[in-house]
């Protein structure tokens, strides 16, 4: 089976930080978002996958991920550009994909129970097409299936204001062969000016083919938002960090309690105490007087001293110093967060981009 990863979108929801790059390269727990996702393709035996790309710093998706070799996998890279929706994505796949079974993943959404039983459930079946869905109290702002009173999928309708199931689409979708290139091309625009993917899987059962669709276990999560990557990062750590790993070094004098990853050329200094779950990404200084609670995530190259963190995600190399205590928070990589303390006039002194948020707690 091949693969299909979303890599492009605007990302607008996540600026300031999607001005530097796309949103699925944001390090959760470790690893970008998509490599999560990459990495749960592989998992399931999807080898050959195509990445494609938005005009969100592109290249930078393909310096990291390279040939996709590092990772199991052979990558081939495909430029999308501006964002003309998930149908208008998948089409540009198709002399990748050719007559072949594929997956579609979007780079942005994590299923707790990886990809595994649902791609063998959909080998091992007779569909057409098989789609992901979850249970949502409020799915108004998803792709929507509807069923007959025999529970087959009869329909799917795109962020409808009266919802007619609580099942919402999760971003995988799988396909027996091609045939829903034909019905893409032959997609209008939606009211908000993109080719749907729904209205092409609408199409596949108007024109008779058999949809299946399994209901994921456990948590799914879109990072389409600051909050959504603290979430995730949280379910991250706690579904995927089972324990301690320590490959850089931790010095006499500093504590490091419960399931923390400490990577390689990562230092934990004296005087430093990290509770997990936490990560600590290569490079990383966790130096004297700094506590990193449960639930952080520390990026490439970031320092911190003098400081306490719980709960938030600090990216590649933010530097975090005599800056009290933070919670809940997302630091953009390059980040400087630190005192104003004897400097004169006093006052916070910020240097915040576009939607960026400040809560001072005075
Ligand atoms: P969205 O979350 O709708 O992507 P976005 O980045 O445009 O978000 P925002 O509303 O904050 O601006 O898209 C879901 C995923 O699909 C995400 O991983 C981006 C990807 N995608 C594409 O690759 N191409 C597209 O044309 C679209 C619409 C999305």
């Amino acid at each position: 089976m091949k693969g299909v990863l979303l890599h492009g979108g605007l990302g607008t929801r996540l600026r300031p930080l999607t001005h530097t790059g796309p949103k699925q390269l944001i390090r959760v727990a470790g690893k970008p978002v998509s490599q999560w996702v990459l990495e749960d393709m592989r998992d399931a035996g999807v080898r050959d996958i195509a990445v494609i790309l938005g005009t969100l710093s592109p290249l930078r998706v393909v310096e990291y991920y390279g040939d996709g070799g590092w990772l199991g996998v052979r990558i081939t890279y495909i430029y999308q550009g501006y964002p003309y929706g998930l149908a208008h994505a998948v089409y540009l796949a198709r002399s990748f994909v050719r007559d072949e079974p594929f997956i579609v993943c979007l780079g942005d959404n994590i299923i707790a129970s990886g990809l595994k039983e649902y791609v063998k459930a959909f080998e091992e079946s007779d569909a057409d097409a098989m789609i992901l869905l979850a249970r949502v109290p409020d799915p108004r702002r998803f792709g929507v299936a509807v069923f007959d009173e025999k529970g087959r999928l009869v329909g799917l309708v795109e962020k409808p204001k009266k919802p007619p199931s609580n099942y919402a689409l999760v971003g995988v979708y799988m396909f027996r062969d091609g045939t829903v290139f034909e019905e893409i091309e032959k997609l209008r625009p939606s009211w908000r000016g993109e080719l749907e993917i729904t209205d092409a899987l609408q199409a596949l059962i108007r024109r008779g083919l058999k949809i299946s669709y399994a209901v994921v276990k456990g948590w799914w999560k879109d990072t389409g938002t600051p909050s959504d990557i603290l979430d995730a990062n949280r379910l991250l750590l706690d579904e995927r960090v089972k324990e301690q790993r320590i490959e850089g070094r931790v010095e006499e004098g500093a504590r490091v309690e419960g399931r923390v990853v400490v990577e390689e050329d990562a230092v934990v200094e004296k005087g430093a105490v990290v509770r997990g779950p936490a990560y600590i990404c290569r490079g990383a200084r966790i130096g004297e007087g700094a506590y990193i609670g449960p639930y952080t995530s520390i990026g490439v190259g970031a320092v911190l001293r003098r400081v306490e963190i719980e709960n938030s995600v600090v990216m590649d190399g933010a530097r975090l110093e005599d800056a009290g205590r933070i919670v809940d928070s997302l630091i953009g990589s390059e980040a400087v967060v630190t005192t104003a303390r004897g400097l004169l006039p006093h006052g916070h002194r910020l240097v915040i981009g576009e939607r960026g948020r400040v809560m001072l707690h005075l």
